[in-house]
């Protein structure tokens, strides 16, 4: 029996797929390796996973017609779907990616998790940014999130309502886990923690927006790991009870953040420590779809799956420079350790 990791070239679906192969699991990992941003980081993770015992990849965009048919002969059990079109800026920018790949592309996986005939549990990724403008803090799975203020926002609230429906109908175990600002090694370059990192060492000005005064959950991507393999191993019973986020179907919502919003001034301060730079600043306005703050409570997740994140940003970031400092920086500018 395997699990299904779609995105498994990206940071976390990387991650994940890693830590099942380690536990002795069979992954099968899917990706299309979409230029969004540089593949040769998304080839250097594929390449990391290949000849692991028990992993096989699959190259082949999930939304596209009959592309998951081939995957119907590998015994499927469990699916970690966690490929996407990410971010909150370029959802204003190119707006049909993420219709292909969260709208189609998950209706697409829900479709496979419907017709596969071992399916026990399919776990999928939601976002922190399905809040919106929520005022209320720490944000609850059980809040009202009505109003997305971007399109990438409001895929990932459809994602949880198509899945809604697919469990009621379907009685198919589905859990969505929003997940909060995730970093550390093997992360993403179009978030803040990395894009800092790199204008630090090329000495390049940095644009803080809204004065730096952005709160942000920053989730270290072991906890990120630790929650999502927690929660695949606990499917949501068809027993009519009331699920975490309010389903009576099996169907469950999770948030999975540390719990500690940090401001982004704080953020970069504990980035110039570590690489041993001083930033260069400049200030920008506060951007069209971002939020002031973002906060889990990670109550039901700690309840139901006995985990909750624990790594101090601190620490997180020191292991974070580590790695680009001595993997990745040396590996695609030819520069020592400097
Ligand atoms: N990183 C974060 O802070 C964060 C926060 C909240 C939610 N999420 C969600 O978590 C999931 C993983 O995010 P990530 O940070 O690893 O992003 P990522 O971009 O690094 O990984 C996503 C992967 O999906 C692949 N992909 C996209 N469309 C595809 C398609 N149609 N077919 C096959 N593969 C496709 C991409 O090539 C990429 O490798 C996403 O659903 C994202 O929206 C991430």
């Amino acid at each position: 029996m395997a699990v299904l990791v779609t995105g498994a070239a990206g940071f976390i679906g990387f991650h994940v797929a890693a830590a099942l192969l380690a536990r002795g699991e069979t992954v099968v990992g899917l990706d299309c390796f979409t230029p969004y941003y540089d593949v040769r980081l998304k080839r250097a993770r594929a390449a990391a996973l290949a000849g692991r015992p028990g992993f096989r990849m699959v190259e082949a965009d999930f939304a596209g017609p009959g592309a998951l048919a081939p995957l119907a002969g590998l015994g499927i059990e469990r699916i970690v779907h966690l490929g996407a079109q990410p971010g909150v800026r370029y959802s204003l920018e190119n707006p049909e990616a993420y219709a292909h790949a969260n709208l189609a592309g998950h209706l697409a996986l829900l479709e496979f998790a419907r017709r596969a005939p071992a399916l026990s549990h399919m776990v999928y990724a939601s976002s922190s940014s399905v809040y919106g403008a929520n005022q209320r803090l720490p944000f609850a799975v059980e809040d009202r999130v009505d109003h997305p203020v971007s399109l990438y926002a409001a895929t990932k609230r459809a994602d949880e309502l198509m899945s809604e429906a697919y469990a009621h109908l379907f009685r198919i175990p589905l859990t969505g886990l929003r997940f909060f600002t995730v970093y550390g090694p093997w992360g993403r370059p179009d978030m803040a923690v990395w894009s800092f990192t790199e204008a630090l060492y090329e000495g390049r000005p940095i644009r803080l927006f809204a004065g730096g005064r952005l709160r942000r959950d920053f989730t270290y991507v072991d906890d990120i790991v630790a929650g999502v393999l927690a929660i695949l191993d606990r499917p949501p019973a068809d027993d009519g009870a009331e699920k975490p986020g309010g389903s009576l179907a099996p169907h469950a919502l999770y948030n999975i953040g540390n719990s500690r919003p940090e401001r982004v001034t704080d953020l970069l301060a504990l980035l110039e420590a570590e690489t041993g730079r001083r930033a260069i600043v400049e200030e920008a306005p506060m951007q069209p779809g971002d939020v002031e703050a973002t906060y889990a409570d990670v109550g039901p997740l700690e309840r139901d799956a006995g985990f909750r994140p624990a790594t101090p940003l601190a620490d997180g970031i020191a292991r974070w420079v580590a790695w680009y400092r001595d993997v990745w920086r040396p590996r695609v500018s030819g520069k020592g350790t400097g």
